[in-house]
């Protein structure tokens, strides 16, 4: 709900209220952003500004009347505010001087359009526009835009500047959207990384100064998401204030935490100025991209429960919106470039047998593709691989009673290519310089239309030319020698990239095939957005498969992403990035929290793995729903080195408990389940998942009545066909029980096995499912 009475602006959601009002200098001044507050009397939570300070520059007559010591709804340039600026434009007369103040405004329902290829937040809203003007320059006007999604307590902000005057304006700096707040008394969480550790989260306390995180690649990027947190001083997962920002991008972003010397905090994103001018002529606009800020009161967790609502209803859409995703089995780390028709067949033949819905052809089926170094962009099959073509392959997986998928990287060249060789003037270089390369191609210049027009007709070809239902879209190296034939503004390059990829996508996935879908990857996470979450429902999480890696990957980005969009595969052990050995039970507990897959040479699995992953998959399959759309929550598990995620729907909850090292003597595991609902009567059983018995070793000596060797040829053979069941345990109990902390079975410590001890040694697992049920000592539940 949105009010704009007497100078007074208030956006309501669900459980949040911000508020701001117009100053008598026509300036906006910020009032409040948090927890909701009831009716119209808000002075008392106004900045008092009561004095002069020493030092201070007066906007104006009134010597109290400061910029820098206001709380700011969006500063400007030039008139005394000197904490960092969200804008810096050269105006007309040459100076970086600037100031907007108030014009008018509109409130809609529905959400804020405009004309941009920017993809935009959709549905269900009710949107605030305040237009300003500048006081020198009234025809430069900026307008401040606020979509209100009430349901999920997120609201999305971005400004257009419009340059309706004779001279020209220049962009040096234009952030999507600007928040001062009274206290920054925060903490600041940043997901960062780089290729195969993507979304590390890092807390740090907002001090003195600026704490910036951004990206300069060109993406995204896997270095520094464009979304973080600020947590209030000692809050956590279930505990205290915490906001959350996000930027519905896919370039270059800029966002910038700045602690005046008054302990106020600025708070500011959008488009990274790096390299980036942009020139506005008479009649023309800039529209920034949205960014998307919500606040939680109960800790982290709430906080990305709004977050994961905010993307599964307004960031994904299409067909897969809300939708069950398949699992698929991916080529990759079972063969790279080194396949034929016969391999393919037979990985496919392999990955029906064990469930699996979807097989994805991955690099390698093109042109002279047999390495990195040559073919990238010839997207015509490579005959001698694939006897009978795309259509050949696809058929006989659809015959198999699977779907087909197929990878492609548009956006990028080999100079070793057809493509290449007809255009090499298609790639971003610098003329006179020699291009630096990165994993042995050049990227395209896609802020030029011809090069737009040959990806969509090459790549549309190729999908009418089989029966297609899948397309991992992936980009593969950052750019670099940023240079453009077509542009006369180079400082424009870095944005126009971004808007011709959007624009690619629109036409090849939103018009041509709005039926495939489609899963963003750029080696890995390295461009995990919510504007790539527009076009792709999902996305390649990242290239480290390892599931103790992955515990860090996943558990930072579903602080501002829904397991529906995190793309998970089970692969094999010892893992292709890290060596390490973990087992099976453990990359499906891990892998399941999300949307699950395989990536691994099914050949190479004993037929006792083989029966694990089936069951695992059918597992999966009846409760994919829960798996994929659950409400998420990570619960601390109290001990260094354990995480639970916990997963719930409609009464159900999956608990994976995971342990990245084992100790001796270890400490009981307390097990808490916030979900549950204290009057409820739950059963709560571990799912069943199998222990290899060549786990224990030469340990296994001492168990048999006979001599036989840990690594002797009748144990290995043994491993192949048996396994032991693993830590079964069941309890009935109330939710408040499940709320207070269960205690687990023992972990193992070397002696006694028994089914219902833990065995999770180095890199063990479990899930748990926790399910509603009658109580039978009362003959019902009691609420129900
Ligand atoms: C990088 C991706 O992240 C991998 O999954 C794989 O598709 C390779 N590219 C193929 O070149």
């Amino acid at each position: 709900m949105i009010k704009a009475d007497n100078g007074i602006f208030k956006l309501d959601t669900k459980n949040t209220s911000y508020i701001f009002m117009l100053t008598d200098e026509g300036h906006l001044e910020h009032v409040h952003y948090g927890a909701y507050i009831r009716g119209e009397a808000f002075d008392a939570l106004r900045l008092k500004n009561n004095y002069v300070l020493g030092s201070s520059v007066a906007y104006d007559k009134d010597a109290s009347y400061c910029l820098d010591k206001m709380l700011l709804e969006y500063s400007g340039t030039g008139k005394g505010d000197y904490r960092h600026s969200p804008i810096e434009i050269i105006m007309p007369d040459g100076s970086f001087v600037n100031d907007f103040v108030y014009k008018s405004h509109v409130i809609k329902s529905g959400a804020y359009e405009a004309e941009t290829a920017l993809p935009l937040a959709y549905g269900d809203a009710e949107a605030l526009t305040v237009v300003l003007c500048d006081k020198k320059y009234p025809e430069i006007e900026l307008h401040l835009s606020y979509t209100v999604f009430s349901e999920c307590d997120c609201i999305v902000r971005n400004c257009e500047l419009h340059n309706g005057c004779e001279g020209q304006v220049y962009i040096r700096k234009l952030m999507s959207f600007m928040t001062d707040f009274a206290s920054a008394d925060y903490d600041m969480m940043t997901l960062d990384g780089d290729w195969a550790k993507e979304a590390h989260t890092h807390i740090r306390p907002v001090t003195e100064g600026i704490l910036v995180n951004d990206s300069t690649t060109g993406s995204s990027s896997n270095r520094h998401n464009p979304g973080f947190l600020l947590m209030a001083k000692g809050a956590n997962e279930e505990y205290g204030s915490v906001y959350g920002f996000n930027l519905i991008y896919s370039g270059n972003h800029y966002s910038a935490v700045e602690k005046s010397s008054y302990g106020t905090m600025r708070v500011m994103s959008g488009i990274n100025p790096h390299c980036f001018l942009w020139r506005l002529s008479c009649g023309e606009s800039f529209v920034t991209p949205e960014a998307v800020m919500s606040y939680g009161a109960s800790g982290t967790n709430s906080l990305s429960s709004n977050m994961h609502d905010f993307v599964n209803n307004h960031i994904v859409r299409g067909e897969y919106k809300d939708k069950d995703r398949p699992i698929v089995l991916n080529n990759w780390e079972a063969t790279f470039f080194n396949f034929n028709r016969r391999k393919i067949r037979s990985l496919a033949r392999r990955a029906k047998k064990i469930g699996v819905e979807m097989f994805v052809l991955d690099d390698g089926w093109f042109g002279a593709r047999n390495s990195d170094t040559a073919g990238l962009g010839d997207y015509n099959v490579n005959l001698s691989k694939l006897p009978g073509g795309l259509s050949g392959i696809s058929s006989y997986v659809n015959k198999l009673g699977m779907k087909f998928g197929l990878w492609f990287e548009p956006e990028c060249v080999n100079e070793d290519s057809d493509l290449y060789r007809a255009h090499p003037d298609y790639a971003i270089t610098v003329p006179g310089r020699d291009p630096s390369r990165g994993r042995n191609q050049l990227v395209l210049d896609l802020t030029r239309k011809e090069v737009r027009d040959y990806i969509v007709s090459s790549i549309d070809g190729v999908l009418k030319s089989a029966d297609i239902e899948y397309v991992k879209w992936d980009f593969n190296r950052h750019l670099s020698d940023v240079f453009s034939s077509s542009l006369k503004n180079q400082g424009e390059l870095f944005h126009r990239y971004v808007l011709g990829l959007y624009e690619i996508l629109r036409e090849l996935f939103w018009v041509r095939h709005p039926e495939i879908l489609l899963e963003s990857c750029s080696s890995g996470g390295n461009r995990f957005d919510l504007g790539m979450l527009c076009f792709s429902p999902q996305i390649w999480t990242s290239d480290n498969t390892d599931p103790i890696e992955r515990l860090d990957i996943q558990s930072g980005i579903y602080c501002l992403y829904p397991p529906s969009t995190v793309s998970c595969h089970v692969s094999m052990a010892p893992h292709q990035q890290t060596l390490r050995d973990t087992p099976l039970s453990t990359r499906f507990n891990v892998g399941s929290f999300g949307v699950l897959g395989y990536e691994l040479d099914l050949s190479e699995l004993s037929p006792e793995e083989k029966r694990e992953i089936r069951s695992e998959i059918e597992f999966y399959k009846e409760r994919r729903r829960l798996f994929q759309y659950g409400r998420l929550r990570k619960v601390a598990m109290g001990k260094e080195g354990q995480t639970s995620w916990q997963l719930t729907l409609d009464g159900t909850t999956a608990c994976g408990v995971f342990q990245r090292l084992s100790h001796a003597c270890p400490e009981r595991d307390i097990l808490r389940i916030p979900s549950a609902k204290p009057e409820r009567y739950y059963r709560i059983s571990t799912v069943g998942q199998r222990l290899k018995i060549s786990r224990f070793g030469s340990l296994i000596k001492h168990i048999l009545p006979i001599r036989l060797k840990s690594d002797g040829i009748v144990l290995r053979t043994v491993n192949k066909h048996f396994s032991l069941a693993d830590g079964m345990e069941s309890y009935e109990c109330y939710g408040d029980a499940l709320r207070s902390g269960i205690n687990l079975s023992m972990q193992y410590e070397g002696t006694g096995y028994h089914p219902e001890l833990r065995v999770l040694g180095d890199f063990g697992s479990n899930i748990y499912l926790v399910e509603e049920i009658e109580n039978e000592m009362n003959g019902e539940n009691e609420n129900g």
